[in-house]
């Protein structure tokens, strides 16, 4: 377990945040699959507690329902053992959710520029947010409001077009540095940004 970070299993889940098209689900699976941990998507769980696709709970019920549902979703996940969770990317805006994941996980922010996102969220038209006429206009509104909280994430990645691998490697030897930083100070709160 956990080889490909040392000898001893984290005791904490892996929480990857960022904007839609970042490549949480992608690179959460395969960063999952190496340090031989579960991975579990969040927007999944919330469609299966639901009964309902994301969609169709934006349509039907609003998003603020979607995001009370967001909100329990997440802290019943981050109750349960060591997983890598991928989440949606409104998850870590939210006050009470960005508190549980400093508090009980490792996170991530994939970081990705305007052009890589928008190239990989208009390949899909599955996300409520962005069926709008000018997707341009509304990534980069989200862009400025999000950064500056995603910023707050303990390991920052920058997520490319390049192989997959690559990023899951730098997260991996981001998570290394930052659990052996802790292993040395025996102070999580004081670690800076392992920014790649
Ligand atoms: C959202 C992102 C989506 C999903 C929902 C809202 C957001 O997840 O949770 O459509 O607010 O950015 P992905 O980031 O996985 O696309």
């Amino acid at each position: 377990m956990n080889a490909a970070l040392g000898e001893k299993a984290l005791d904490r889940s892996i929480v990857l945040v960022g904007l839609m098209g970042s490549g949480k689900s992608a690179i959460g699976r395969r960063l999952a699959a190496r340090i031989g941990m579960k991975f579990v998507d969040a927007d999944a769980e919330i469609e299966a507690a639901a009964g309902l696709p994301i969609n169709d709970i934006f349509e039907v019920h609003g998003e603020e329902a979607f995001r009370d549902g967001e909100r329990r979703v997440i802290a019943r996940l981050l109750s349960e053992p060591p997983h890598v969770l991928a989440t949606g990317g409104g998850a870590f805006m939210d006050g009470e959710t960005r508190k549980s994941i400093k508090a009980r996980a490792f996170s991530v922010w994939l970081r990705a520029d305007f052009d890589v996102l928008l190239r990989r969220v208009s390949r899909r038209d599955n996300r409520p947010l962005l069926k709008v006429e000018n997707k341009e206009e509304v990534l980069r509104q989200l862009i400025e409001e999000r950064y500056p909280i995603y910023e707050e994430a303990d390991i920052i990645v920058q997520s490319e077009d390049g192989p997959h691998e690559e990023t899951v490697n730098e997260v991996i030897a981001a998570l290394k540095r930052l659990t052996a930083d802790e292993a040395r100070d025996g102070d999580a709160a004081s670690s800076p940004n392992q920014a790649i």
